[in-house]
């Protein structure tokens, strides 16, 4: 994990809040042994008859009610341009050994969801070696929740029958948190229950939704209706007065916009729509007066909206899906509604200009990273040219952003950005990239060119370690990084999202390629007896990298469906039809 040279006090804030997110171990209390966890199927309720949850968040008296609603956009939708490739027939081997493929990573998953079945069923998380239960994202059967579209697209219908009837024993009454996350939540529960309603028409999905919904909405009164992210739930309980925070992290305020849109169009209750216009149109309002106009910083303050203070500004971790979401919303909105055009295209302007660079390769690669930049109080900008595996999301961004808004130049950076991670698991000793990295940047802006040069990628090299840095930490470092500060691969799915979008949209079969190449280094080094770990260094100089108890619920909702889609057949959730939130649960664009 970078830090930064010079320190503003929101820096610091937002990478002490990153660190609790990212390095946060749970302790032994909050899991059971395996003899603790229900089995499947026991207790389930037929299908058609949810069980509501024990508190009803509809009936909190509301403190500040809105005076009026914001309505969703009317009008017929707009006909978006075409987004994927036009495919050409399969031959028959290439048709084969792709469906072989595609079998394959079924299979993986089919396993961890017999891990999650047996050993942690309605909780949060199985543990991958241990074998155990594990909630730390309130006790929800959250990777039941993300995973259910997941087994509606792998067709494996009889298990998702069982998993809805499941669904609706899960009590959003009470939690085993003190603070609930609102963003985890809408992207998690919200999404994944709006996302496989939608392509299952269960009706229990969408009574749940609601009450997700019903329950979020109550961490949004306060006086000026902003949401507390961070949020405690028992006082909200309780009908204490809330107010929002002062120091919030712009991906987490900024990214409910798609869930709540969705909610809204679907139930035809605007009040979701409404919480989540106020908050994009502080943003979109405040967008120039930034220090980096066009972005905003990484941490913004709820409680005054004031979302200009703050000199950090990257396109990942804790910004992402706030940007991510305003091309989708604009897609979800039927494209109607011009604001989230704008705000895209000055933002990506922004981005593109200061954050992304050219890194330096030994292979001269025409590659993208998405960095950090630095603001000081004269304005001047210094680029952090950082590498992260969340930042992987932004080559999908701009490349669907390119198609969408029909910006050519889009696509192609979102290529780049997308061969990047590639680049980067093929660098690394054993075929995955590392969570956070330094590359040495040709120069401060992205159309800067460069050759290699050995002499100074060791001076780089040099610069970002002690004098005193054994041989052995240089040693693991592959030519081309220049730091490895942290080096986990915790089984995220932002790179494959990337190549898959890209190939979507471009066909280009080498992309395909690149995540087979993908597949089989994260199931050969993550696999365990039960399920897959995430890795604690992928840089070690060992035979392998050592496992973590620890799957989190993207792992199956998001890689192993992005795996699974690239090698399907592309009709199969086309992206002229759905758009993704950012959990990879597709919702359908309106036509
Ligand atoms: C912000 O600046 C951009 C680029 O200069 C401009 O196109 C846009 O209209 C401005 N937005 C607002 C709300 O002033
Ligand atoms: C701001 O950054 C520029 C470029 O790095 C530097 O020359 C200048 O001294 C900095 N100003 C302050 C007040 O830190």
């Amino acid at each position: 994990m970078a830090l930064l040279k010079r320190y503003t006090l929101y820096a610091v804030i937002a990478f002490s809040i990153f660190y609790l997110y990212h390095h946060f171990s749970f302790p032994s209390w909050l899991e059971n042994d395996r003899m603790g966890a229900p089995k499947a199927g026991q207790n389930a309720p037929p299908t058609d008859m949810p069980s509501r949850s024990s508190f009803d968040w509809s009936k909190v008296p509301i403190r500040y009610p809105v005076e009026s609603l914001n309505p969703l956009p009317t009008g017929k939708p707009r006909r978006l341009p075409r987004i994927q490739h036009s495919f050409e027939p399969e031959v028959v081997t290439t048709r084969n050994t792709r469906i072989a493929r595609r079998d394959e990573i079924k299979g993986a998953f089919q396993r961890c969801w017999e891990a999650y079945k047996n050993n942690a069923w309605m909780r949060d998380e199985v543990t991958p070696i241990s074998g155990r239960a594990r909630d730390n994202f309130g006790g929800w059967a959250a990777s039941l929740i993300d995973a259910l579209d997941t087994l509606w697209i792998m067709g494996l219908k009889d298990e998702f029958k069982n998993a809805v009837a499941a669904v609706g024993n899960v009590d959003f009454g009470k939690t085993s948190l003190e603070t609930v996350n609102v963003f985890e939540t809408t992207i998690r529960h919200l999404g994944g229950l709006l996302s496989a309603y939608e392509l299952s028409g269960e009706k229990t999905l969408l009574s749940k939704a609601i009450e997700v919904g019903e329950m979020l909405y109550v961490a949004f009164d306060t006086p000026n209706r902003m949401p507390i992210t961070r949020w405690d739930f028992s006082k909200a309980q309780a009908g204490e007065p809330q107010v929002a925070h002062e120091n919030v992290l712009e991906a987490e305020i900024g990214s409910l916009t798609m869930e709540f849109a969705r909610l809204s169009q679907i139930t035809g209750n605007t009040k979701w729509y409404d919480a989540v216009a106020r908050i994009m149109s502080v943003f979109a309002e405040q967008q120039n007066q930034t220090m980096l106009p066009g972005m905003w910083p990484l941490v913004v303050n709820a409680r005054d909206k004031n979302f200009k203070y703050g000199g950090a500004f990257t396109l990942a971790a804790m910004a992402d899906s706030l940007y991510e979401y305003l091309a989708k919303t604009y897609a979800l909105l039927g494209g109607l509604e011009p604001m989230y055009k704008e705000i895209y295209d000055n933002a990506m302007e922004a981005a593109a200009q200061h954050t992304l660079y050219r890194p330096m390769t030994p292979d001269n690669a025409d590659i993208l990273m998405a960095g950090m930049v630095n603001v000081n109080v004269t304005r001047s900008t210094t680029l952090d040219p950082q590498g992260q595996h969340l930042g992987c999301f932004a080559g999908g961004m701009y490349a669907l952003g390119g198609r969408i808004f029909e910006n050519q130049g889009h696509v192609e950076i979102g290529r780049k950005l997308t061969d990047g991670c590639v680049w980067a698991y093929r660098n690394s000793r054993f075929g995955m990239m590392p969570e956070v990295f330094h590359m040495r940047p040709c120069g401060p802006s992205m159309n800067d060119v460069c050759e290699w040069d050995e002499v100074e990628w060791m001076k780089d090299v040099a610069i970002r370690h002690p004098p005193e840095a054994s041989a052995s930490v240089l040693a693991k470092i592959p030519k081309g990084f220049t730091s490895i500060k942290d080096g986990r691969y915790i089984l995220r799915p932002e790179a494959i999202e990337s190549v898959f979008i890209l190939y979507r949209i471009t066909g280009d079969e080498k992309l395909r390629a690149a995540a087979w190449e993908m597949w089989l280094a994260i199931q050969k080094y993550t696999k365990t007896p039960l399920a897959n770990a995430a890795l604690l260094d992928v840089t070690v100089t060992n035979d392998a990298p050592t496992k973590m108890d620890s799957m989190e619920s993207f792992w199956m909702a998001e890689t192993l469906k992005y795996f699974y889609l690239i090698f399907s057949e592309p009709d199969l959730i086309s992206l002229d039809d759905y758009v993704f939130n950012t959990e990879a649960h597709p919702f359908k664009i309106p036509k």
